[in-house]
């Protein structure tokens, strides 16, 4: 449910918690879609999840069909930097947070294009910044999931969005270039470790999503990548296959998830879906072992 909308006092028992974050450096691969659809999945099982657009393309913010602001994610992450306090607006937590339906979400703004320069001199690490704006406002205690889509690039948003998160999602297109592309990826999360960070997030899954099935070559890069990742991790670590469907794109534009959009004709991605949400939660309890 939206929290923003009871007291703090009402909010009973402690959420679970888990920062998961929705990454690819490729551009147009389903991140954004991906993230949307696993927030009210997520929600179907009656969990409690803040969204966080770190997307200064703000496509994530906009599928919910969040309202313009005048503040958003870059003026939180700004106003959790003590050494920028010449630059901290009178921002308020609850007057960014908007309630969508059962889902809170916290808007991106074009000004997070300029993250990276605004934080540039600091000495605080510049990249945990996301982790201590969490941290600040207590929201993993507020949430069972808190689910962050991020931005197409390598930057130093994206360092930030990793080294908050505790578990990571990966949707790709499966082509001539994702095998490379993955393993850059990978390589970019276990740098996260040298950089000062404890905890490197861990992959839940690699999700292969735009899949033309006609394809044979589609299918065929498909299972080299299958069997790469498999042989690098012992458990399943790739979801079930998402295909290139036009009603995606079409309930997007009726900004609404893969549930509420004539759902009863799209009944194997909602299973899917589902099935995605349960690997998060199993995923979770094994955390807390
Ligand atoms: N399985 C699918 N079938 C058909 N269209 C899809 C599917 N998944 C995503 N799309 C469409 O592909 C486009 C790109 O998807 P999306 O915006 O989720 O990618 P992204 O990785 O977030 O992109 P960016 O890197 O720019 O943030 C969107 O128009 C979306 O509607
Ligand atoms: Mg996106």
């Amino acid at each position: 449910m939206g929290l923003f909308n009871i007291k703090r006092t009402e909010v009973k028992t402690i959420g679970r918690g888990k920062v998961i974050s929705v990454i690819n450096q490729k551009g147009g691969v389903g991140k954004t879609t991906v993230a949307f659809n696993v927030c009210h999945a997520l929600a179907k099982k009656g969990k409690r999840v803040l969204a966080i657009d770190c997307d200064p393309q703000m496509n994530f913010g906009a599928l919910f069909g969040t309202i313009d602001g005048e503040y958003n994610i870059f003026h939180l992450l700004i106003n959790s930097v003590r050494e920028l306090k010449a630059m901290h607006q009178p921002v308020m937590l609850s007057s960014v947070v908007q309630t969508i339906g059962e889902i809170d979400v916290i808007p991106s703004g074009q000004e997070l294009s300029g993250f990276e320069l605004t934080v540039a001199g600091i000495t605080a690490p510049r990249q945990l910044v996301l982790k201590k704006f969490i941290e600040k406002y207590e929201l993993q205690s507020m949430y069972d999931y808190i689910i962050i889509d991020s931005p197409p690039t390598l930057g130093l948003v994206m360092v930030n969005i990793l080294s908050a998160s505790g578990g990571i999602l990966v949707p790709f297109k499966p082509d001539d270039f994702s095998q490379i592309g993955l393993k850059h990826l990978h390589e970019v999360i276990e740098n996260i470790e040298e950089m000062g960070v404890t905890q490197t997030p861990e992959v839940i899954k690699y999700i292969p999503n735009l899949v033309e099935g006609r394809r044979k070559q589609d299918m065929m890069h498909l299972d080299a990548i299958k069997s790469e990742i498999e042989k690098e991790f012992s458990q399943d670590k790739v979801s079930d296959v998402f295909y290139n469907r036009a009603y995606f794109a079409k309930s997007q534009s009726a900004k609404k998830s893969i549930f509420d959009y004539r759902a009863k004709e799209f009944h194997d991605v909602q299973e899917s879906f589902l099935s995605l949400a349960t690997s998060i939660e199993e995923w979770a309890d094994g955390q807390e072992k």
